[in-house]
């Protein structure tokens, strides 16, 4: 029986999109691509901004630098966009899934904003589009919530799906160092950007998190914004504090299912249990901890980012879009469940950790103590180190109301002999197995 050919195009020959032309064109991947493919992957195109620039292993005949005209070919099957860019990258998506070409992308912006209408137009047209590489880079997670865990229901998903952040925490940890020092750090040895706002504030965290709670629980893919803190105010402090109680400071998202139709997505430190598996999860890399009803707790690991790890988890879309396109299906788009709806934040509860520098006088911890009181938030510990005029206070409560503790910093900030208050760090204290 003849092979049939899948022809490919590809948008992007950057980080991502080199090494995967690179696997594309593999001359020792061939007999394994077409045997999982059950197809010929030929790729047909490149396209970049500069066509001028050095590429090591990607072929100058295949460049070519006209988005719109790469994205409108008649004759692909397949569109492999890795180029990133939210509003001029969903035109030429849209382009292509409008022409009934399926598209591959590994853009978690433009996913998290307007994926559920560009799913919907893929199936509109007969088309598919795939996104694995847009959440934590090299790991499969996306295909197992789809196609492994379709039939399991699913409680929670949490995970450290944000290596810059992760590295950052990692490194404070290790070496007990400020955060400035090792951000620093970071972006000398390129594992933060120079301007590491997406990264640090939680909101490249925030996208992918979106683009898990869509699959774990039926969400829309719309843009929502989702509540969000970063690791930029973790002290050196936080981190000792951690350490001496057993416990590690990561980044978390999280998705989960609160009773029957409630749904909480959230960015945020968190300090874990050192034995939850998350806590081991260090330097850039990433891991995906699943809470399924009856397959119990469930762990993804491995690179979060990186070009190559990237690139073999597009590669996995690209393979799977093009044993659709031979045989003439296409996937049922996800299903949006209209029942769910935000859980108000303010409602769930937790334990916190909480630092507040006060003056070093009698009569202060009664007063702050109050404040605590008046908000039924319960203290489990309180820890004090004194420096000059001033007090460290460190308190761990019970389990209390998010909105309870936001009422009762509102309220300290507001007393005379507190000086400032620091940081406000949830405790995650129930059990994974
Ligand atoms: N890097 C990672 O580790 C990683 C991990 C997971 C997901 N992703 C996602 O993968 C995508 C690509 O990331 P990347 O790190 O590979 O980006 P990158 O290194 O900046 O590369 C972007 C590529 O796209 C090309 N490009 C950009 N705009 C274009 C346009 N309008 N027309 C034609 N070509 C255009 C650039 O051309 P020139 O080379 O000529 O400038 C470059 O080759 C993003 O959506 C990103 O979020 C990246």
């Amino acid at each position: 029986m003849s092979t049939s050919n899948v022809r490919v195009a590809m948008i992007g020959a950057g980080t991502v999109g080199q090494p995967l032309a690179r696997l594309l064109l593999d001359s020792n991947r061939v007999d394994m691509l077409v045997d999982a493919a059950a197809a010929r992957i030929e790729l047909v195109a490149i396209c970049v901004r500069d066509g001028a620039k050095s590429r090591p292993g990607v072929p100058a005949q295949l460049i070519v630098t006209d988005s719109m005209a790469t994205a409108t070919r008649d004759d692909i099957d397949v569109l492999i966009e890795v180029a990133g860019g939210v509003e001029g990258t969903r035109e030429l998506i849209e382009a292509a899934l409008s022409r009934g070409t399926t598209v591959v992308t590994a853009n978690k912006a433009l996913m998290a904003a307007a994926g559920s209408e560009l799913i919907a137009l893929a199936h509109q047209h007969g088309a598919d589009l795939y996104y694995e590489g847009a959440v934590a880079g090299g790991i499969p997670i996306l295909r197992a919530l789809r196609t492994s865990l379709a039939g399991e229901r699913i409680n929670r998903v949490m995970g450290i799906v944000n290596g810059t952040t992760n590295f950052i925490l990692s490194k404070m940890s290790a070496e007990a160092s400020d955060y400035g020092a090792v951000l620093a750090e970071a972006q000398a040895l390129g594992y933060a950007e120079s301007d590491p706002t997406a990264d640090v504030e939680g909101f490249d965290a925030a996208a992918k998190v979106t683009i898990l709670s869509s699959l774990a629980f039926g969400t829309a893919l719309c843009g929502e914004v989702i509540h969000r803190e970063g690791i930029s105010r973790i002290s050196a402090g936080d981190v000792a504090y951690a350490h001496r109680h057993s416990l590690v400071i990561k980044l978390l998202g999280i998705a989960e299912r609160i009773g029957e139709h409630g749904i909480s997505r959230r960015v945020h430190p968190v300090m874990l249990p050192m034995d939850h598996p998350l806590a081991s999860v260090h330097g850039a890399f990433n891991a995906v901890f699943v809470e399924g009803a009856s397959s119990g707790p469930l762990m993804w690991l491995g690179q979060g980012a990186g070009g190559e790890p990237t690139a073999a988890a597009v590669l996995g879309d690209v393979v799977a879009a093009a044993r659709n396109r031979v045989t003439r299906r296409c996937d049922a788009p996800l299903s949006i469940d209209p029942s769910l709806q935000i859980f108000p934040l303010g409602e769930l509860q937790s334990v916190f950790y909480l630092t507040v520098d006060v003056l070093d006088r009698p009569g202060v911890l009664a007063t702050v103590a109050g404040v605590f009181g008046e908000h039924s938030v319960s203290i489990k510990s309180m820890e004090q180190s004194g420096f000059g005029d001033e007090a460290r206070l460190t308190f761990l409560t019970h389990m209390v109301f998010e909105s309870d503790i936001s009422a009762t910093l509102e309220d300290l900030a507001q007393l005379d002999v507190v000086d400032s208050v620091g940081s406000c760090i949830r405790v995650l204290e129930d059990d994974p197995s």
